[in-house]
């Protein structure tokens, strides 16, 4: 694999000569360039966090698929590493596809991946061969690819994506597949050795007959209850739901070992806004459930494919939990305060009708605290003009009294897709939004992670201002405080 990495390290370098910072993320995890996808093989290995994702390094679209990695002490503080795996054998010849890594009694490191080939060799129009792969590492850095361990059945179409974790004795294995019958499912594998496999069941499938593939499954324990997070290829638009080219949701269950998936909840959407696909979880040594999510898109052109050098992103990331309903709530890890620099705190103060007020004038990467009182507010939307510029474009976040709903407009942002995506808001006197804003991205948690939305935002040049905004009535504030926020990377990447 060595040539292969070296060739992608060059195509790496040839992008990152050329990348554009205007929209490159300060505290998101990206490639140096080139394009990424899914978040993979997260872990705690060697006494750092490792974090791989699909990447492409030869170009800003998807492409054969390797799998880039960065590694942290602290999940705050990020160091590039070099590529970990490129397509190198038979197997994995047209793409070195999602999965997951685990630690082995061993001490190694245990990458399960997908490999996949394009039946013609060039596309999707003969259908394609998937089948699960491993590699190991020593270090999380350089990998031995161990070949297959589970061969597609005969005619399956999709086939992907292993999770795989760990029960007393046994390790468990999940993946999505299109069955023959065209359903969206599940599947199961156990092994003792990490290295045979064994089918033992579905163990899900989707009840919606529209969800032909399960795409990056991912399966875990909240509580006393299992929570499955999917991305089902097919399902129609539906309201506010699924309105994305890809879309990622969780049902919550029952589930214990030989057994199926008892399914307690209807689906729903992990996360509401125009970019949050393939989340991937792991558990963090002190028992935290944490998730990152890539933020990016298939389907629609990223306004950095043009001539930035770079498209994707993975969101922050973000501890999972649920409550007592089985809903599922996700906030930014608590570490993420440290990346704090200068704190401006606004207090409490009504703002009056139909006001713009100023609260960063140059907000490259900011997060905005704010808390307002409904119950004393009149205004129809709660508003935040984000990526504000001199011209008056501006991405528009704000909590709509009239629908009841959060939502992040981009009928004004500077450049890319526009479109809105909107959450809904569970009631309560008490509303609290905390927004992230990073050069290309705005990420919104409502009520401490009660709901969330993502979504590229690419905003015009010049300084990109902050302001709370009113309309037809007043906002009661019980507090507001906004923290200009450093960056991710312990080195500059030039
Ligand atoms: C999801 C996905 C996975 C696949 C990978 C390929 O985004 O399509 O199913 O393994 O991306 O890059």
């Amino acid at each position: 694999m060595k040539e292969q990495l070296e060739r992608a390290e060059q195509g790496v370098a040839a992008l990152l000569a050329e990348r554009n910072e205007r929209w490159y993320p300060t505290f998101h995890i990206a490639a140096k360039a080139g394009w990424i996808n899914d978040p993979n093989g997260l872990s705690y290995f060697n006494g750092r966090y490792q974090v791989y994702f699909q990447h492409h390094p030869f170009g800003t679209q998807w492409g054969p698929m390797h799998w880039g990695h960065v590694s942290s002490e602290d999940l705050v503080t990020w160091r590039r590493e070099p590529i970990a795996m490129a397509p190198s054998i038979e197997a994995d010849r047209d793409g070195v596809f999602s999965g997951s890594a685990v630690v082995g009694d061993d001490g190694k490191l245990y990458a399960y991946y997908t490999g996949h080939r394009w039946r013609n060799g060039i596309n999707e129009d003969e259908g394609n061969l998937q089948v699960q792969c491993l590699a190991t590492s020593q270090d999380g850095l350089t990998f031995e690819k161990q070949g297959v361990l589970v061969e597609c059945p005969e005619g399956l179409l999709h086939f992907r994506d292993p999770k795989v974790w760990r029960m007393g004795d046994t390790w468990y294995m999940v993946f999505g597949a299109c069955s023959a019958d065209k359903r969206g499912q599940v599947w199961g594998y156990t092994s003792t050795d990490m290295l045979n496999w064994e089918f033992d069941r579905v163990i899900f499938q989707d009840p919606n007959p529209d969800a032909y593939m399960l795409e990056c499954p991912d399966m875990f324990p909240l509580g006393d209850k299992w929570v499955i997070f999917y991305c089902p290829m097919g399902p129609k638009k539906n309201g506010y739901e699924a309105r994305n080219g890809h879309n990622a949701g969780y049902v919550v269950g029952t589930w214990a070992p030989g057994g199926v998936f008892e399914q307690l909840t209807d689906f729903r959407p992990i996360d509401w806004g125009h970019q949050f696909y393939a989340p991937q979880t792991f558990e963090s040594p002190d028992g935290r459930r944490i998730a990152y999510g890539w933020l990016g898109s298939f389907t629609i052109p990223v306004a950095t494919q043009e001539a930035d050098g770079w498209c994707g992103q993975l969101t922050v990331p973000r501890e999972l939990s649920l409550d007592a309903d089985n809903h599922l709530w996700a906030r930014p890890i608590d570490e993420l305060t440290r990346l704090r620099t200068e704190t401006t705190d606004f207090g409490a103060f009504e703002l009056d009708a139909n006001q713009d007020k100023l609260l960063v004038a140059d907000g490259q990467a900011v997060e905005i605290e704010l808390e307002v009182d409904l119950a004393a507010t009149t205004s129809e939307r709660v508003g935040l003009n984000v990526h504000k510029t001199a011209d008056g474009r501006a991405t528009f976040v704000c909590y709509d009294d009239l629908a009841g709903r959060v939502t992040i407009d981009r009928r004004d942002t500077g450049h890319g897709d526009r479109g809105y995506r909107s959450a809904p808001y569970s009631g309560g006197d008490i509303l609290k939004l905390r927004v992230l804003v990073d050069r290309g991205s705005v990420e919104v948690f409502v009520n401490d992670g009660e709901e969330t939305l993502t979504s590229f935002s690419f905003p015009c040049e010049g300084a990109r201002a902050v302001e709370l905004t009113s309309e037809s009535g007043t906002i009661a504030v019980n507090s507001l405080v906004v923290h200009q926020l450093g960056t991710i990377w312990a080195e500059p990447d030039r």
